[in-house]
């Protein structure tokens, strides 16, 4: 299970917004004042306080963990930051312009409930982003091949990207766009990435076995001691969607 207090606390030791991902979302941002956008799954607020630099956008946020709402609020203490999740979303129907999630999707055990609770707190031509990672590219995660378990726990919380189209699609969430964000990678296999999975700052070191994620930390130790490389492509898939007028 996951420790969501030790999972908070380390969480910003690695993370930060990623600008390739802000980017997409700000080119379907009208130049129009006012544009309400909500931060679904907000974790630590790395992309509100990014956004919160653009003056024309009134930000909103909600988590359901109090450790990272508490880390989230001291970042970003002028926005609208709430406990909730796609059960109980504190928001009235047809607020926002937008809703983003960013790698939230893996954490969400009834994906209709989400997609039908997010149309109705869209507004008419609302804009719904979820960053996710396709079963292709969790496959080329470069440390599945120290944590051998971690490709098939991932692959049982990822869903499919046909799966959660069609789920979408059957809520009156079209499907606009697919925006596939692919980087290749070599280099020296990180030590920070050893701090990453000693910390467990990746949700799936939690959902492993005891014995992989030992196995694969003294792994992990041994390749970085011989100064080995990994090369891969790091991949993550956008989807993006939109509230059709009723
Ligand atoms: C990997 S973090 C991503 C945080 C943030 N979006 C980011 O990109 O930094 C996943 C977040 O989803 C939140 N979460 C888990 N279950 C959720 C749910 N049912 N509804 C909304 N958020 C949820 C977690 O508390 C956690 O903060």
């Amino acid at each position: 299970m996951i420790n969501h207090k030790r999972w908070a606390i380390h969480y910003d030791e690695d993370r930060n917004y990623d600008p390739l991902t802000a980017q997409i979302i700000l080119n379907y941002c009208s130049p129009s004042n006012n544009i309400k956008i909500l931060d679904f799954g907000c974790g630590t607020g790395n992309y509100l306080k990014f956004f919160s630099k653009f003056n024309q956008f009134e930000l909103f946020g909600i988590d359901p963990s109090e450790d990272m709402l508490e880390i989230a609020r001291a970042k970003c203490n002028d926005i609208n930051i709430q406990k909730g999740d796609h059960a109980n979303i504190p928001f009235e129907d047809n607020t926002f312009d937008i809703v983003y999630m960013i790698d939230v999707i893996q954490h969400i055990n009834n994906n209709h409930m989400l997609f039908s609770q997010i149309h109705k707190i869209l507004k008419n031509n609302g804009i719904l982003f979820v960053l996710t990672i396709s079963h292709d590219q969790l496959n080329k995660r470069p440390w599945n091949k120290f944590f051998k378990e971690a490709f098939n726990v991932q692959c049982s919380r990822f869903p499919h990207i046909n799966n959660l189209i069609q789920i979408a699609q059957s809520n009156k969430l079209y499907h606009e766009n697919t925006i596939i964000i692919e980087e290749q990678r070599t280099e020296f296999i990180p030590r920070s990435f050893l701090n990453i999975a000693k910390n467990k700052e990746y949700s799936f070191f939690y959902l492993i076995s005891e014995e992989d994620y030992r196995n694969g930390i003294s792994l992990l130790q041994k390749a970085i001691e011989q100064k080995q490389t990994w090369e891969y492509i790091h991949g993550e898939t956008m989807l993006i969607f939109k509230k059709a007028m009723t």
